[in-house]
């Protein structure tokens, strides 16, 4: 790495054999990343334009959560996504994302973290990373693009994570016993790990890293099913990346979205 390199050079940099890559942007601050992305790909931004910035001040999350993104705590990036009409599944590539997530964070730390089910990153229970893709439809229902975007906490503020969040929120460096990871590092690596797996899909061989690092499998989960809790044990990820659950009455289903809860870190 060359000293005084911005955060767009250095990216453009470590992905400059990256065909998917096709540009990067670097703010300092955004009220969210996902949001510049629509705007940009609004105006035709191509696929593999990647977004960044050193803090959000609106960062979301799923289920209409809040993402706390203080200032250059962690890497806050969107992707902007232009999947082939013939090959669109939210929920595929999406754990593409996980997937690559996870791989550069082994890469990077060594660390073999777990994947939560639906594309949270936890280790020891706690959240490291988070993904939230969002999708623009034409008035036809056709997918136009999609913004794929990623939280992942890098080091921990000065004196701990806000009070609401401070249990279950945990950083790379906290894992990785203080070392210094390069985040502009992180997210070149998380580009191009992702357009491996997300430019070979409808291949979904990624899925067997997705179920060996889960931290879902075999365990009893708890999620809502037409507002009522039920309990049932988590058997396998399907082809789609849907989560299969088998009830106590032998009933399998196979969940798309939601939230579930680990029975044994809730009792
Ligand atoms: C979740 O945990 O539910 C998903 C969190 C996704 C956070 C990332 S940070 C970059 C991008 N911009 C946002 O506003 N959200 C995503």
């Amino acid at each position: 790495m060359i000293k005084g390199q911005t955060s767009e050079e250095k990216v453009k940099n470590l992905l400059a054999d990256c065909s998917f890559f096709k540009g990067v942007e670097s703010h300092v601050s955004l009220p969210s990343t996902n949001d510049r992305g629509r705007a940009l790909a609004d105006i035709g931004a191509p696929e593999g334009t990647v977004i960044l910035a050193e803090m959000q001040t609106a960062g979301r999350g799923r289920l209409g959560r809040r993402f706390y993104s203080p200032q250059s705590e962690g890497l806050y990036m969107s992707l902007i996504l232009r999947p082939e009409k013939d090959f669109v599944d939210v929920g595929l590539i999406t754990a593409c994302a996980a997937v690559a997530a996870w791989q550069a964070i082994q890469q990077l730390t060594g660390i073999k973290v777990d994947i939560k089910w639906v594309n949270d990153l936890f280790y020891q229970n706690k959240k490291l990373c988070g993904i939230l893709a969002e999708g623009q439809f034409r008035p036809s229902g056709e997918l136009d693009y999609m913004i794929l975007g990623v939280g992942i906490n890098v080091t921990t503020p000065v004196g701990g994570y806000e009070e609401e969040i401070q249990n279950i929120a945990i950083s790379l460096a906290e894992i990785a016993d203080g070392s210094i990871i390069d985040k502009d590092a992180l997210c070149a690596e998380f580009v191009y790990r992702f357009s491996l797996l997300y430019q070979r899909l409808p291949q979904t061989d990624f899925l067997e890293i997705y179920r060996a690092a889960s931290c879902v499998l075999g365990e009893k989960v708890c999620y809502k099913r037409e507002g009522t809790k039920e309990i049932a044990m988590a058997v396998d990820i399907d082809e789609k990346a849907r989560l299969v659950v088998e009830r106590e009455n032998g009933e399998i289903e196979h969940l798309n979205s939601g939230e579930i809860h680990l029975l044994r870190t809730i009792l």
